[in-house]
């Protein structure tokens, strides 16, 4: 289901209120929710000691959040200076921060190895020359080109920009353990919003054979293995949860059976960005205009600048119009925001109970990927951000 019907059931009540005093549009992320999501993915990995979930900063760069991401124990996946600074803000330091990055820059690596540091993960053999010096601790992204099919949002590893080649692999880490690197990391992210946990469970499978073949070729341990982010969230009422549970069972199996074969097992980190907040966020807008043309729209005061999944890549958000039942008789609309451009649609001939001007109208799953990808054209301002806190206050 989109947006929880905890996240509703303390929402709506005060929703008015919350219009109120802060004005819409505006993101409200749910503590509660978020809270809940975390603790559940730890309890599911309990029996990988050393699991740790690295939160994918760009997916919601906002520091109250942040801050509770700390507080559950989590690091942080950091693909840019303004990321890292971020992270380190929160108090984010050393092996808590992984820095990501792909294209990078010397000026980048020296910012991710200052201020007590970050797990470098490199994303191409050349970028070794970049670094101002070999860190003891070192990570490579793994590109396993046709040895693994991509998802369909991230495409076929093969034509992918990221990682570093099979056949680089091992040399990575050989000039890594010649330049003075210790300890080894090995990080991949092939699917994203991917639903079907198996993908996951193949991909620590995957990573774990490739540490087993490296370790035996350069006499190496490794630390930990990365298995990204990507786990899938249902953005539409039909689409089934991903299981959480069957993933965590399967690949605590792998890694137990990795160590019964080594004698020990690297930890495992995943970096979800979407899975930890995405549903626990809505979008609030208010309808300002209805227009009657060849197709009704019905114009709301957010637009593609609050949110531009639905624009990019013509992702489904689910809508509620709160005081009314979906079932109401709906009418086919188009809900648009007000940018001169023609994707500017957060639905697209979409049945929705009759709406009117005035009426607040409600996008879910707003809260990964969302207010982070927004921009300013037409001179739009970006809506406010609000923390539905536990204790029931808004921040
Ligand atoms: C390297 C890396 N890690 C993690 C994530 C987070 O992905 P998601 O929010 O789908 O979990 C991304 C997303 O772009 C990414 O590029």
């Amino acid at each position: 289901m989109p947006m929880s019907s905890a996240f509703e059931n303390r929402l709506y009540p005060r929703l008015d209120e919350i219009v109120a005093h802060f004005g819409t549009p505006f993101h409200i992320y749910d503590e509660a929710g978020i809270r809940d999501t975390g603790e559940r993915l730890k309890a599911a990995f309990a029996g990988i000691p050393g699991f740790r979930e690295y939160f994918a900063v760009k997916a919601l760069p906002n520091p109250a959040v942040l801050e509770i991401m700390v507080d559950m124990g989590f690091g942080f996946d950091c693909s840019s200076i303004a990321e890292l600074e971020l992270s380190r803000r929160v108090g984010g330091n050393g092996d808590d921060l992984m820095f990501t990055s792909n294209n990078t820059t010397r000026r980048e690596f020296a910012a991710a190895m200052a201020d007590g540091g970050s797990i470098i993960n490199l994303d191409d053999i050349s970028l070794i020359e970049k670094l101002p010096q070999m860190p003891e601790l070192i990570c490579f992204r793994y590109n396993p080109g046709q040895r693994r099919t991509g998802n369909a949002i991230i495409g076929k590893p093969v034509e992918a920009k990221y990682g570093v080649s099979h056949d680089q692999l091992l040399r990575a880490y050989a000039i890594a353990q010649d330049r003075g690197a210790k300890r080894f990391g090995l990080h991949t992210m092939l699917a994203s919003n991917e639903r079907d946990y198996t993908y996951m469970v193949q991909t620590a499978a995957m990573l774990l054979e490739q540490v087993e073949r490296i370790s035996v070729a350069l006499g190496i341990g490794f630390d930990f293995i990365n298995i990204g982010g990507g786990l899938g969230i249902p953005y539409r009422p039909e689409d089934a949860p991903l299981k959480t549970d069957a993933m965590a069972r399967e690949i605590t199996t792998l890694f137990n059976d990795f160590a019964m074969r080594n004698g020990s097992m690297p930890r495992l980190y995943m970096e979800s960005g979407r899975y930890m907040t995405g549903p626990h966020g809505v979008l609030v807008t208010q309808v300002i205009n209805r227009k009657e043309i060849y197709r009704t729209y019905v114009g709301v005061d957010a637009c593609m600048s609050s949110l531009m999944r639905p624009g990019m890549y013509n992702a489904y958000h689910h809508i509620t119009v709160p005081g009314k039942r979906e079932t109401d008789s709906p009418q086919i609309v188009d809900v648009v925001g007000s940018l001169c451009e023609n994707n500017d649609k957060f639905a697209i001939q979409r049945p929705l109970p009759p709406i009117a001007e005035g009426d607040l109208v409600v996008i879910h799953d707003t809260g990964a990927h969302g207010h982070a990808m927004g921009f300013n054209y037409n001179g739009k301002l970006r809506p406010k951000e609000l923390l539905f806190r536990q204790d029931g206050t808004v921040a």
